[in-house]
């Protein structure tokens, strides 16, 4: 077993390896399938905790699981995965080259909106995958999600707009489902999806900043005693 706190607050830690980070997702996985944290565990069939590369660069959150997602244990696996699938495919990506996630792990009744409790229990499990898997861009898929990290925001106004978060970026996008509902928000939603790219670009060059030695201090001013003997 891995120690997680390990990890969490030393600046100079080692990166995890993407094995290491692999088992501790999978210890996380396992607690998500025995959650008992909020009641939805008694009417969903099991947990979702998610799934993709460990060492993702990009982590996609969505709500929480569908019937679908239900069924299979796996998450963005009905008509909004497909949706999803083909925004990857159109900058070159693969769910397998991502990690996809969802704020609540356990589906709620008829589908209705997660709950605040349900979401506060919850979210723990997502703050430990994002600090596990570290990855340079978030994107957040619809109001839920969003909401994690801009509170009281309106995704009418920030969504498709790439935010600093720390040393990563935020890109806060309408949910798949919304764009499979209302057909005039595909276009948006397609079009936010290529900002991700640039997203990472920029993350790139912010982790790299951060990653320089601090500058030199000036040299101290050379001894006047020295300068005079070379007369
Ligand atoms: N919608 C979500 O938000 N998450 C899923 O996993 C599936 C549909």
């Amino acid at each position: 077993m891995i120690d997680s706190r390990s990890y969490s607050s030393a600046v100079d830690t080692p990166p995890l390896t993407r094995d290491a980070k692999a088992e501790l997702l999978r210890e996380l996985a396992d607690e998500v399938k025995h959650c008992q944290k909020c009641p939805l565990y008694k009417t969903a069939l099991r947990g979702v905790p998610g799934e993709g590369d460990p060492d993702a660069e990009i982590l996609l959150i969505g709500e929480a699981p569908g019937w679908h997602e239900n069924q299979q244990g796996r998450p963005f696996v009905g008509a909004s995965g497909q949706f999803l699938e083909q925004l990857l495919a159109s900058i070159g990506l693969t769910r397998k080259q991502v990690f996809i996630a969802n704020i609540v792990k356990h589906r709620p009744p008829d589908n209705r909106d997660p709950m605040p409790d349900e979401i506060s229990a919850c979210v723990p499990y997502l703050d430990r995958q994002i600090e596990i898997i570290d990855p340079k861009v978030i994107v957040t898929l619809g109001r839920f999600s969003m909401n994690h990290f801009f509170p009281g925001e309106k995704i009418s106004r920030i969504h498709g707009m790439a935010r600093r978060h720390g040393n990563r970026l935020i890109v806060p996008m309408y949910h798949p489902a919304a764009a499979l509902h209302q057909g005039s928000l595909r276009h948006t939603v397609e079009d936010d999806f290529r900002a991700v790219p640039a997203a990472v670009a920029e993350a790139n060059k912010l982790q790299a900043a951060a990653a320089m030695p601090p500058p030199e201090p000036p040299a101290p001013p050379a001894d006047p005693a020295k300068q005079l003997s070379l007369f």
